[in-house]
């Protein structure tokens, strides 16, 4: 798809990654090479980008979770490229995506920057989302969970997310074991400035805290941690462990609305991912 500037709308390639990331890093985001390159893994026909002038000037990202729901993430504009209408397209490339393969709710976790292109575009507020932070030094090596397998991911997941994202939950598991406890549990992965704490999904409180003590103990790097500040477990805990908030963003749907429990989710996965 071309535009009179000889720009076009692609598909996001496995080349496309350090440009990508390029692309994230201006943005002072904390994603790696390795999370785009999960983006790909799951979503291999549904990531976007727009070239020109020979180079990646903006992405976005489309993650289906079966028909239920879809996470848009990773709207990037390069800086000199911005207020071109790139992120528009984009996006209106992505949403058509999501109409063909019949999507039922579409959502994202929207910046102030990004939260009026997505009003125009049908987009509503759910609730908010915040990003807590602990300072530290640079990420080394995050500590792996223990395998455990009596009950699998998928079916500690499924209710509280509302959606099926167990291929998300193998993939990262790939990356890192996830700790865990009776029916919680935790990942953990490195991120380009900061160690991510997340997903973490639990029952209770005190299970959620425990994971959360395993995995930051013998760590001295710092730490991100995207969290619902309705779910006042998740903040006291936050702060407990000498966490503070960051930046808050806000949770926005279009088409049907999609409940999830975010009683029992103490960390999302990522803002690209849900
Ligand atoms: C947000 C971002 C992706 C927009 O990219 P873009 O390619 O410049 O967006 P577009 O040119 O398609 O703009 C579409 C509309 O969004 C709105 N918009 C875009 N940037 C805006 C800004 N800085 N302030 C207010 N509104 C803005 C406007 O309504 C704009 O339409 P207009 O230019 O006709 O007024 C870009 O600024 C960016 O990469 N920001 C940093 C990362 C970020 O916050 N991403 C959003 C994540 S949710």
């Amino acid at each position: 798809m071309h535009e009179g500037d000889g720009s076009k709308i692609r598909l996001l390639r496995d080349d496309d990654v350090p440009a990508a990331f390029e692309l994230s890093s201006e943005a002072g985001w904390n994603q790696t090479e390795a999370d785009w390159r999960l983006l790909l893994a799951l979503a291999r026909k549904s990531c976007f980008v727009i070239e020109a002038d020979r180079q990646v000037v903006a992405t976005t990202t489309l993650v289906c979770y079966e028909r239920k729901l879809a996470w848009i993430g990773m709207v990037l504009t390069k800086r000199e490229y911005r207020r071109r209408g790139m992120a528009r397209r984009l996006l209106a490339e992505a949403m058509t995506q999501a109409d063909q393969m019949g999507i039922e709710t579409t959502k994202l976790d929207a910046t102030d920057q990004g939260r009026p292109l997505y009003e125009e575009l049908g987009f509503r507020a759910e609730q908010k989302i915040e990003r807590w932070s602990r300072p530290g030094g640079t990420v080394v090596q995050i500590p792996a969970g223990v395998r455990a397998q009596e009950t699998t991911l998928r079916e500690l997941d499924l209710t509280p997310f509302g959606a099926d994202r167990s291929l998300l939950l193998d993939l990262l598991s790939e990356r890192n074991t996830p700790t865990r406890v009776s029916r919680s549990f935790l990942f953990a992965r490195p991120g380009r400035v900061t160690a991510y704490l997340g997903p973490c999904v639990s029952e209770t409180p005190g299970a959620a805290r425990s994971l959360i003590k395993q995995c930051l103990q013998s760590t001295t790097c710092g730490w991100s941690w995207d969290l619902f500040p309705r779910n006042q477990d998740a903040v006291d805990s936050a702060r407990n462990f000498g966490f503070a908030p960051q930046r808050q963003l806000t949770r926005m749907f279009r088409g049907k609305p999609l409940q999830q429990n975010e009683k029992a989710m103490y960390a999302i996965a990522g803002f690209e991912l849900g």
